[in-house]
């Protein structure tokens, strides 16, 4: 089984990515299959609100996101994480979400015609299991946090929990500290567990 852990950060070895590696490494430790996909390289435009995607069940948007659609597919279990950029996430992470939550609601629905009644047969992400993880360096938190519940949510998946919020408190001026944020790693190593934990259970 495969983790996936999308960094919202266009930072490398920032904050946000060391502690989503500190989840995929607790969970490589329960023999998961792991991958860190930055998102900070990559083209992701905006959704152009074209829904194509209804009929076509394809982006007509030609950049890399494709390939991490793709990558989000392969995945049973995804770990979302952005620093929080005046209380929210990312630019990127978000235009990924916009367009990987309407896509994949529509490669398994049709739509008969505008004025019918939405019967959802699921979505493509139906029965992942998803954890968020949002870092910052004092406030805004809670509103981020909920950007990435809110969108797992209405996607059909599974939520994974900790013991507090997965959230990190580090980067002050810039820095790399998340290694020094103590309960942060304990809080999300205890997610990682959870998510693996029920992924297994799921897999039965
Ligand atoms: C454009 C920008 C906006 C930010 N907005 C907030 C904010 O609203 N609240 C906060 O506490 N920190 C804010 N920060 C600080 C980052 O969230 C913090 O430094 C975080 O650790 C960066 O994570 P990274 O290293 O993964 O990029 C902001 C930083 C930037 C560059």
């Amino acid at each position: 089984m495969k983790v996936v852990g999308f960094c919202g950060s266009p930072r490398v070895k920032g904050n946000t990515e060391f502690l989503i590696e500190t989840a995929l490494n607790q969970l490589e430790k329960q023999g998961f299959e792991t991958e860190l996909v930055r998102l900070g390289d990559k083209k992701i435009e905006q959704c152009s609100g074209c829904y194509s995607c209804v009929e076509k069940k394809a982006c007509s948007i030609e950049d890399d996101f494709s390939q991490l659609f793709q990558k989000m597919l392969e995945a049973d279990g995804i770990i979302l994480g952005s620093p929080v950029y005046h209380s929210s996430i990312t630019p990127k992470l978000k235009a990924l979400l916009d367009r990987a939550g309407f896509i994949g609601r529509w490669v398994v629905n049709e739509m008969k015609s505008a004025d019918s009644t939405y019967q959802w047969k699921g979505t493509a992400f139906s029965g992942k299991v998803v954890a968020p993880i949002t870092v910052a360096r004092r406030a805004g938190q809670n509103f981020a946090f909920a950007q990435l519940l809110l969108w797992a949510t209405v996607i059909d998946t599974i939520v994974v929990g900790s013991n507090y919020w997965n959230v990190g408190v580090a980067g002050k001026g810039g820095v790399v500290d998340a290694d020094q944020d103590t309960e942060g790693i304990g809080i999300v190593t205890h997610m990682a567990d959870n998510m693996g934990f029920v992924l297994k259970q799921l897999k039965k």
